[in-house]
């Protein structure tokens, strides 16, 4: 059916989960990036990115840790209060972390209200495929809308033997249609092949979200990182740096040192008199 001006429009108003709904029937891509603190998500939400997701990918791209595994609850409300406060427009979503919702489904519930109550994002994620289909419904009927997160799960790294890309057709299909039938109103598809993630984003009503899952998702999510090109010692084949601050920020660390070093920093411009 053709669409009206007045509904491609884009929204300047916050986006909310129908938008996600009919940005998918419409083809209009979803643009996610990460984001942790309240000056940057600030930037990304002026930048006009649809969704700003505070990651638990919060433990190695600002923690330096070596996995997601260590990110408490207490540290996702901390950053995720933050993005929420600095977002105009974007939809802010944020991660469940390891061990807040897979004890039991009454642990879920209690880990993302507290997220939802008291940070002000609208959604939390979860990684999980048909395992998670009734903590993904318990969550919904309590009004918690929730993002699923299936292929590669970071939190599941060490059963999983490593950061590989997820092949098993039957069951990430499986897996994307039991967490859509639960009630999620997007899907993250985490390295996967791209055909693969083709086949799920024809196989289910509600938006993908790619990474590492080709071109034919529905929408893409980058750790803001990577784009960024903050971390210089590995970049993931699936990223692309829009910027390399990496250099950016050392040069300018250089630039200061070398200044204060020669005393030309403060002037007198700089200076109270
Ligand atoms: O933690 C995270 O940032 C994520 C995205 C990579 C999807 O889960």
């Amino acid at each position: 059916m053709p669409t009206t001006k007045a509904e491609t429009s884009e929204p300047t108003r916050p986006v909310t989960l129908p938008d996600f709904a009919r940005w998918k029937a419409q083809g209009r891509p979803i643009s996610v990036l990460t984001a942790y603190d309240f000056p940057t998500a600030r930037l990304l939400d002026e930048g006009g990115v649809d969704c700003l997701l505070v990651g638990d990918s919060l433990g190695t791209a600002v923690q330096g840790h070596e996995t997601t595994l260590p990110v408490t609850l207490d540290q996702m409300v901390y950053h995720t209060e933050m993005v929420a406060r600095a977002a105009r427009r974007a939809l802010v979503v944020a991660d469940l972390p390891f061990m807040s919702y897979q004890p039991s489904v009454t642990d879920a519930v209690r880990a993302a209200g507290r997220l939802l109550k008291e940070t002000r994002c609208r959604a939390v994620k979860l990684e999980g495929g048909r395992a998670f289909a009734p903590t993904i419904s318990a969550l919904v009927n309590a009004g918690i809308p929730v993002m699923g997160h299936i292929g590669l799960m970071p939190q599941s790294v060490h059963r999983l033997g490593g950061y590989k890309v997820q092949r098993d057709q039957e069951a990430l299909l499986d897996d994307a249609r039991a967490v859509a039938d639960a009630g999620a109103f997007a899907v993250v598809l985490e390295c996967i092949p791209a055909p693969l993630a083709i086949e799920v984003t024809k196989a289910i009503a509600v938006p993908t979200i790619g990474i590492g899952a080709g071109v034919g998702c529905d929408g893409q999510v980058l750790v803001l990182h990577d784009l960024l090109g903050m971390l210089d010692s590995f970049q993931p084949r699936f990223a692309r740096k829009y910027a390399e601050l990496a250099t950016t920020i050392r040069d300018a660390a250089r630039a200061y040192v070398d200044d204060v070093t020669h005393r030309r920093f403060p002037t007198d411009r700089e200076s109270f008199s």
